[in-house]
């Protein structure tokens, strides 16, 4: 049996497309290891959506030359958004790298690994039409591609460039791996999509939506990521009535000053984004919502960044994921006058964490004392002697070992106490 080493950085649909070519590489013999010193087959699923993302890439790299020169024989995979953005210069630079392979082109894994190396970067226009195995990490959630790409072009943003054009998946492939994960005994699905909202497979997101939520066996049914300009009543309906698709929804704000949003072609308002929200919580009772925001985009004055602090605080999001802007290759922003300085940046990013910190506390606070149902997922990754779910607005809770608890199930829990990033609680009716 051979063996493969698998690293992962960066958003889900990365995780996933690892998950797949984990997939494919079975099928060739190999089976997965923890440590790269133990591995025939190295592959770095890489991400480059910030500069960040990147360095921690090139830093594992650097260390893999060394196990290179001890075993000439290992061969390692460069994948994912910065495989595709470099190309054939990751290997020159590195040369080292045996294979280059570009998101579009993970289902060639396995073949590419029998060439003598290579470099799999071109666009794969049938790329949405291939069912390519998975093999996935757990037994309770799983990750399922409905679209891939995206045509959206913020002017920040590097994925329509890493990732190319937006392509749907067809609905019945869609529903035929659900089905076999249920069978399997999944509970819940997570659809991924850069923009799940503009899926335009042979039915509507509304309408694959509520076809899903017909799949015995699936509990939940979540979906990331949305964008506001896209988010219609027809989803919002589909939320609303679908008893499967959990209350909860990311939804990037990304900054809170029109002009600014404006520069990023976001395609919306502030004011949009408060109605659609409004019509949210209106037909979701309790819909917790989450967003992405980005500190110190080119030109952003202190009134700008007051305006996205006012935002927080008015809307009151259940939790935020919050960056400094980082200018990426290729992309609009990173070309525009008025870049600031990292100090800016750093400062402006503290604040808006400051204040969200307290919202999100003051958001969990409000959950003590009620009774939630979560989904069991397991032991506990951060701590001893508890097993840890979610709620369906995508809340951690860790609940007390117990034999009569099992991953899978679904249970009723009482909040005892809320922690800034996680929930304590206890089965209801003692089990
Ligand atoms: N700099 C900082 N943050 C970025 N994001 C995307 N591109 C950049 C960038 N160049 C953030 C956005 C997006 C999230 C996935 O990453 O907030 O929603
Ligand atoms: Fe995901 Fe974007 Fe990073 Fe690519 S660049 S891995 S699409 S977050």
């Amino acid at each position: 049996m051979k063996k493969v080493y698998i690293r992962s950085w960066g958003c889900q649909m990365n995780a996933h497309d690892s998950e797949r070519m984990l997939g494919v590489l079975r099928r060739e013999g190999y089976a997965p290891v923890e440590a790269p010193e133990e591995a025939d087959l190295i592959v770095f699923n890489t991400c480059s959506i910030r500069e960040k993302a990147e360095q921690k890439f090139y830093s594992q790299l650097g260390r893999t030359r060394r196990l290179k020169r001890r075993n000439p024989a290992l061969k390692v995979v460069v994948a994912g958004c910065i495989a595709q953005q470099k190309g054939a210069v990751l290997k020159e630079r590195a040369p080292y790298v045996d294979y280059v392979i570009g998101p579009q082109n993970i289902g060639r894994v396995g073949e590419a690994v029998h060439d003598a190396g290579g470099v799999f970067t071109d666009d794969d226009p049938e790329l949405a039409r291939r069912d390519i195995p998975a093999e996935r990490g757990g037994s309770v959630k799983a990750w399922i591609n409905i679209m891939y790409g995206c045509d959206n072009f913020c002017s920040y943003c590097v994925v329509p460039y890493t990732r190319g054009r937006e392509r749907s998946r067809p609905a019945g492939s869609i529903l035929k791996e659900i089905a076999g994960l249920a069978a399997a005994g999944f509970k819940e699905i997570t659809l991924l999509g850069q923009n799940v909202n503009s899926y335009r497979g042979d039915a509507s997101f509304a309408e694959l939506l509520s076809s899903i939520n017909d799949i015995e066996g699936i509990e939940r049914i979540r979906f990331v990521t949305s964008h506001p300009k896209d988010l219609g009543d027809e989803l919002i309906t589909a939320m609303r009535d679908l008893d499967k698709v959990c209350e909860h929804i990311h939804l990037p704000l990304q900054s809170g000053s029109d002009r600014v949003l404006k520069l990023m072609n976001r395609k919306y308002t502030l004011d949009e984004y408060l109605k659609k929200v409004e019509r949210l919580r209106k037909a979701v009772p309790g819909i917790a919502i989450t967003t992405d925001i980005i500190a110190g985009f080119p030109t952003e004055r202190p009134e700008d960044h007051a305006a996205t602090v006012s935002a927080l605080e008015e809307i009151g999001f259940d939790g935020i994921f919050a960056f400094k802007y980082s200018p990426r290759p290729m992309t609009r922003a990173a070309e525009m006058d008025g870049q600031l300085p990292e100090e800016v940046k750093s400062e402006r990013l503290t604040e808006i964490l400051r204040r969200q910190d307290r919202i999100t506390e003051a958001k969990n606070k409000a959950l003590e004392n009620t009774v939630q149902e979560i989904l069991v997922e397991g032991p506990s990754a951060s701590e001893e002697e508890r097993m840890t779910g979610r709620t369906r607005t995508n809340k951690i809770v860790n609940i007390p070992l117990s034999d009569r608890v099992s991953p899978g199930m679904l249970l009723q829990v009482r909040i005892l106490r809320a922690n800034r990033h996680s929930l304590e609680g206890e089965a209801v009716g003692g089990q």
